[in-house]
Order: structure tokens, then sequence, then C-alpha cells
């Protein structure tokens, strides 16, 4: 997948920090752009832009749309569009020096909760085949769609549940990571399967846990060919298609939700000639 942002498909690092940027009123942002994606390597740093920015730019990206919201009982999830989104990524904490939404891998890529995380990911090609866009115009093949929410955990609602419904509130055990056949449907697996939606919703999640003293939670990151996998797991999780709720609701909240458009690279480089860059 030469053409994409190596960090997408690359897995999870030890350490990361995720940058949300808003837009000054007044600032043509054409020129921090240029130097952006000539600074960025779509590695340790991986880019995304947002329609507020594409739209300062006067330029449209074809199947990047605002992110959706649901408010029903105990469901709020927010829509708070961002100009730019920069996933910074490395091995060691020090190398990481920027200060924003401080993340790291947890055990072998675990929730807060102990759950794994990412067990059902699409894996080698079928990874870069649900992430990663397919197009022969210049500048478009190779870039990716990506949904990004940052949700945050109440840890201690979550350690007075008996095990037995924290299991069934994920779908999966937590001692040996096996999805529970009999599990509810409010269960966050038997709500998202990817099988099960059609046509099939695959989409590479690459969400990692952040922690800001003692507030906590999980980054959900989920990159794709286009918007439609994930938008059609969310609106189930919101239960607007059968009333049933995501059991996930019942301890932790997004508080953010924007989509960003995440170029292809050239030469090492973030490439922007779709936006004429
Ligand atoms: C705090 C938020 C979240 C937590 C803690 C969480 C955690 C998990 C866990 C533990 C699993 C099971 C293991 C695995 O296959 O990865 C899982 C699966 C999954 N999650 Fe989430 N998740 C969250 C939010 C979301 C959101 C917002 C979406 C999409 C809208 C989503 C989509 C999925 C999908 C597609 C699967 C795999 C389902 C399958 O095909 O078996 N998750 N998640």
């Amino acid at each position: 997948m030469k053409n994409a942002q190596a960090g997408i498909l690359a897995p999870i690092p030890r350490h990361a920090r995720y940058l949300t940027f808003g837009l000054k009123q007044g600032v043509r942002p054409q020129a921090a752009q240029r130097s952006l994606a000539a600074a960025a390597d779509g590695e340790s740093c991986v880019v995304g832009l947002g329609a507020l920015l594409l739209f300062a730019l006067q330029k449209r990206i074809e199947g990047l749309r605002p992110f959706p919201h649901y408010r029903s009982e105990g469901v709020d999830v927010p829509s708070t569009p961002a100009a730019l989104w920069c996933w910074l990524r490395g091995e060691d904490r020090g190398d990481i020096v920027l200060r924003a939404l401080d993340a790291f891998k947890y055990g072998r890529g675990l929730d807060l909760t102990g759950y794994e995380d990412g067990t059902e990911n699409p894996k080698g090609k079928k990874a870069a085949e649900a992430a990663i866009v397919r197009d022969k115009r210049v500048g478009f093949d190779g870039a990716s769609f990506v949904a990004v929410q940052q949700w945050v955990h109440d840890l201690d609602k979550f350690a007075a549940i008996p095990r037995k419904d924290q299991d069934n509130s994920i779908g999966r055990r937590r001692s040996d990571n096996k999805e529970i056949g009999n599990a509810p449907p409010s269960a966050h697996v038997k709500r998202t399967t990817q099988e099960s939606f059609s046509p099939e919703a695959f989409v590479l999640r690459r969400s990692m846990p952040w922690a800001v003293a003692t507030r906590a939670g999980l980054v959900f990151v989920a990159f794709g060919k286009s918007l439609d996998a994930f938008e059609a797991q969310l609106k189930r999780m919101a239960g607007t298609e059968d009333g049933t709720v995501d059991a996930l609701f019942g301890f932790t909240k997004p508080v953010t939700g924007a989509y960003f458009w995440c170029p292809p690279v050239k030469n090492g480089k973030i490439d922007l000639r779709a936006i004429g860059l």
C-alpha cells in the first residue's frame, strides 16, 4: 500500500498524542497546510483534514461529511467538527514532546476496562481493503477516512458492575477474550459485528487509551475507505435501528466526534494534489 500513510496500517505504537486543531478567523490556511504536508511523513505523524479546513480552502472531498449526532434516553453522541487532526506516534514518550491528549498502549492492546480492543480488526490485505481508498485519480489513491471520538470512562462505575455483567456489556470474556455466544443484544460486539451489516461494515480500528490525571478513557479511531461502515455501526450502537442501546453507554460516553480525510503520501510526504496544493 505504497501511497497510504504508513501509520494507518502499522500496529498501535507504545505512545501517542492526538492533536486536534480549529481554524483561526481570517487566516488563510494554504501556507500552513503546505508546510504541515512537507513536515509530516504519514508514519510518525498521521494527518487528517476536516471539512472545516477544506471549506476554508474552498475544496471538497467526495465522501467527507458531517459527523452524525444522536441523543436519546441514555445516549448522547456529540458531533464536534474540527479543521485538522494529527496523530503523533512513537515508541518513546520522550520523542513526542508536543502537549496534547496523551495516549498509550495498555498491555497487549487493552481498553482501560481490561478488555482487549482490536481483536476482530481485519488483518493484512483485508486491513488495507477496509481502510484505504483505491482510486486511479492522482492524489486520491491511498487516501483514507477516519472517525475519531474521545470517550470518557467512569471506571469506578464499571468496577462496581459484577464481572458477568461486565463481560455481557462487551460480549467477550475479559479472562480469555472469548466471545460470549448468548450475550444480550445490547452487548457491544453484538451491536457491531462487522459481518452482520449489509453491506458488511469492516473498519480498521486504531483506538488507544488516554488519561489525564484522574480522567481517562479511549480515543476511538476507525479508518475506512469510506465513512459508511463506521456510521452504520454507530447508528446501531445508539439504538436508532431497534431501540437497543449499546451497553457501553452504561459506563462511558463520547465527548467529541469528528471525521477527517487522510490524504495519501508521495515520496514520504503528505500528498495534497487532490485539493490542488
Ligand atoms: C469506549 C468506547 C469503546 C470501547 C471501550 C470499545 C471496546 C471494544 C472491545 C473490547 C471490542 C471486542 C474486541 C474487538 O474485536 O476489538 C470491540 C469490538 C468492536 N468495536 Fe468497539 N469499543 C468502543 C467504541 C466503539 C465504537 C464507537 C465503534 C463504532 C462505531 C466500535 C466498533 C467496534 C467493532 C466494529 C468491533 C468488532 C465487532 C466484530 O466484528 O466482532 N467500537 N470494541
